[in-house]
């Protein structure tokens, strides 16, 4: 391994943390929390983004840049959180995004993930890198709202087989992500020389055939690598034949591929880039969502993540179109912090910052949250 250009690298992590600590009270605040509790290699892959990390900046600032208006005198007895979807309930609109290998924050990983999801009542997308088997995460964590993340693998035969495994798991929506064909170049990995640690696998993939050499650097991802078996909008009906759950596209930034995906049956949509992970110098997602909402005119769901850290952020996606919200580094470091009750902590403060904004922004329920909220509504569109 080559030199490691992190200088403060090398303390030994400190043990998580049975419970959430008392002082915390923004999600943000388990950020040091988890780092003094991960290597320097976990923290680089996690916390990273690509490249410049334009867009995992720009993930906060569109959402800061939205002022909104506050409302006296509003009625807003007998409020609530509710929403449906797919047929099911959910009580408040924030599910946990799917995340690769979370034994890297914790030693139980995507197990103390669901429990917290669970205990909080919150959906939870197991990612199909989990280091934790989909089939062990639904026993466990005893959760009727448990999604399956699918990344479509070059063995066809095997990828309709991972699926099949969720649907007989109890999993109740199939998330194609499609952002990331290839990863992006995460500048911070290879600075802290992080690999992934012996112990930790992806534990649904176990017996797939090795995927085709991609070797950053000597190998090419364009032209004879990895691009070369991914998905084309010609498979989409191939997509669609793997389940009969409802179907989401993860990664969706162009209003134009947002309407075709629609066109061609996909139940939702998640407008994501990925948390700034994929293409750098994607507009933040918030920024991404109008046009988007204004394509799909409500004929589907839309989900939206990345850098969502406040209920104000939530209420302003939904004051854009989305009908939830999910998070992802936020709940990862709660993990990481603190296991399940970090991370059910962490939906905990979202929930109740939801509910402050929207009583101070007179909304009663997520239907009433428009684009009133704004200060400057004309700026998104017909109030
Ligand atoms: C991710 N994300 C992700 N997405 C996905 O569809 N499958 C995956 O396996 C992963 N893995 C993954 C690992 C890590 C460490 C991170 C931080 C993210 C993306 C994730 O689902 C989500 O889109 C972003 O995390 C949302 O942005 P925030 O909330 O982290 O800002
Ligand atoms: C990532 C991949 C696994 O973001 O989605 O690391």
């Amino acid at each position: 391994m080559g030199g490691n250009l992190n200088p403060g690298a090398g303390a030994a992590p400190l043990p998580p943390l049975d419970r959430a600590p008392p002082e915390v009270g923004a999600v943000t605040d388990y950020e040091p929390l988890a780092r003094e509790r991960m290597t320097a290699g976990a923290w680089a892959y996690i916390s990273g983004g690509a490249t410049d990390e334009v867009t995992l900046r720009r993930n906060r600032a569109a959402f800061d840049e939205l002022r909104l208006q506050n409302r006296i005198l509003a009625d807003v007895r007998a409020g609530d959180t509710r929403l449906e979807l797919f047929g099911r309930r959910y009580d408040f609109p924030v599910l946990l995004a799917p995340v690769a290998y979370l034994k890297l924050a914790h030693p139980d990983g995507e197990l103390a993930a669901a429990r917290g999801a669970a205990a909080a009542g919150a959906g939870l997308v197991l990612s199909t890198h989990a280091s934790t088997t989909l089939e062990d995460v639904a026993a466990q964590a005893k959760s009727d709202r448990l999604w399956f993340q699918l990344y479509a693998k070059p063995d066809r035969g095997f990828t309709r087989e991972l699926v099949a495994r969720a649907e007989a798991a109890g999993y109740s929506a199939l998330v194609v992500t499609l952002d990331a064909p290839v990863n992006g170049h995460r500048n911070r990995e290879p600075r802290v020389g992080y690999r992934l640690p012996p112990g930790i696998e992806a534990a649904n993939l176990r017996g797939m055939a090795p995927l085709p050499a991609y070797r950053g650097g000597s190998g090419s991802p364009l032209c004879g690598g990895i691009l070369e078996s991914a998905l084309t909008w010609d498979d989409f009906e191939w997509l669609r034949s793997l389940t009969r759950l409802p179907l989401l596209l993860k990664g969706v930034i162009a209003p134009e591929d947002a309407a075709r995906a629609v066109d061609l049956g996909a139940d939702g949509l998640i407008v994501s880039n990925h948390g700034g992970r994929t293409l750098d110098t994607l507009p933040a997602s918030i920024e991404a969502l109008p046009p988007i909402a204004a394509q799909v005119q409500g004929r589907v769901p839309l989900l939206l993540d990345s850098g969502v850290r406040r209920g104000t952020d939530i209420l302003k996606a939904v004051a854009l179109g989305a009908a939830a919200v999910l998070i992802g580094r936020p709940y990862v470091f709660g993990l990481a912090a603190a296991g399940a009750p970090g991370v059910a902590h962490v939906i905990q403060i979202l929930r109740a910052e939801l509910e402050v904004a929207m009583g101070l922004t007179g909304c009663r329920n997520l239907a009433g949250i428009t684009r009133r909220v704004f200060w400057n509504p004309a700026d998104y569109g017909k109030p």
